[in-house]
């Protein structure tokens, strides 16, 4: 049995009837980039964040660099984050002449170990960049706590959280701003780019609005340098559809999650932890493994398809070898993702599909042995 880590071909047949009419729309009115549909999507996403404002921007990417520059971040600031993410979380921070301070995971949770902030602090840091990593909430209380102690503000990376929810509330309004991406495989996915900044703050919202838009506050009237970060109409259109299901999916999603837990209990793979004050929105099913390449060929073999994400930690990448933090640097986010394996986890897995995967990563791993302690 065939089983791969996404399907957006079965999810464009399950849309189609919606979509084509909806693209046309677009066509008919012209509103090629930003427009009625986007301008509806950033109402129906605040609304849905549970946040004041949404500014609907081109990518997950231009929504950190903004998040950040209306944090005030400048040059030669620090931003402090986690290492166990896509480099883009990294290269925003860069994006604004700061620098990325690093501090290592709660390999419970993969995500920033709280604990650890404190003693990154130096006085020129300017932000905290927490992301909920695979779709689980960060600790957002512990690093409030801190950033508020100290002065600093908090922008999510919720780039792969859409939906999930931290003591009740959605992310996206927990930190002073928080950024999204809708690249076509996350949990809610344009058909190209895009991505959004949802925000509680008027100034912050007010800065994103006008620096998506070449610093323009209307028409012509260019306040300061700003970018061309506009989402497109046909995104703003698609986006609108998708959300409308997006309960449902991600509710599926957690079921599949479900099934997994039960057929790899007692195995000798670790799960990430879900911390019954969470609802993890399962952007990805990860486990941890030994001998993962290993696995990944078993698995490859009988016809399942996983990705890694990551392979390396954003302070092993070459683009940031001038930071000079070797091999050993962070040992728990480096364990990680030398073990770290991502399975096939989407909305229109068949109940077969899923059980098929469940046994098969059961017997390639094997059972946890009792001597073995752990
Ligand atoms: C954690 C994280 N941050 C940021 C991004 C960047 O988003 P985009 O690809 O929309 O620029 C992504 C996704 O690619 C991501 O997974």
């Amino acid at each position: 049995m065939k089983v791969s880590v996404l399907d957006l071909k079965a999810e464009y047949a399950e849309l189609r009837e919606e979509i084509l009419p909806a693209l046309q729309r677009v066509c008919e009115s012209s509103s090629f980039v930003l427009g009625a549909e986007v301008e509806a999507f950033e109402r129906e996403f605040a609304d849905f964040c549970g946040a004041k404002h949404c500014i609907a921007v081109s990518t997950g990417t231009a929504a950190l660099h903004l998040g950040l520059l209306a944090l005030g971040v400048q040059a030669d600031d620090e931003v402090i984050t986690s290492p166990n993410t896509f480099l883009a979380t990294a290269e925003a921070i860069t994006y604004c002449g700061a620098v990325p301070v690093f501090v290592d995971i709660d390999p419970a949770t993969g995500n920033l170990d709280p604990t650890l902030i404190e003693r990154a602090i130096t006085p020129r840091t300017r932000a905290i960049l927490p992301i909920h990593l695979y779709g689980r909430p960060a600790d957002m209380d512990a690093i409030r706590e801190i950033g508020a102690r100290h002065n600093i503000r908090i922008l999510e990376d919720a780039a792969q959280a859409h939906g999930a929810r931290y003591r009740g509330r959605r992310v996206g309004g927990i930190g002073h701003a928080a950024a999204f991406s809708f690249y076509p495989t996350k949990n809610l996915g344009a058909y190209g780019e895009g991505g959004a900044l949802t925000t509680n703050d008027d100034q912050i919202a007010k800065f994103v609005r006008a620096a998506r838009n070449h610093g323009q506050t209307a028409r012509y009237e260019h306040e300061f340098v700003g970018y061309n970060y506009r989402m497109q109409g046909f995104q703003g259109a698609v986006l609108r559809i998708k959300l409308r299901r997006l309960y449902a999916w991600t509710q599926r999603r957690q079921e599949i999650a479900r099934e997994y837990r039960q057929a790899l209990a007692g195995t000798r793979v670790e799960i990430p932890v879900d911390e019954p004050r969470d609802e993890c929105v399962y952007h990805q099913f990860v486990i941890y493994a030994d001998n993962r390449n290993s696995v990944v060929s078993q698995l490859a073999a009988r016809e399942i398809e996983t990705v890694i994400h990551y392979p390396k930690p954003v302070h092993l990448q070459p683009a940031y070898s001038s930071l000079g933090l070797p091999p050993g640097t962070f040992p728990k986010v480096e364990r990680a993702c030398d073990r770290v394996l991502s399975l096939p986890l989407h909305p229109w897995l068949t109940k077969e599909q899923v059980a098929y995967v469940g046994n098969a990563v059961r017997e390639v791993v094997g059972e946890k042995k009792a001597s073995a302690g752990s």
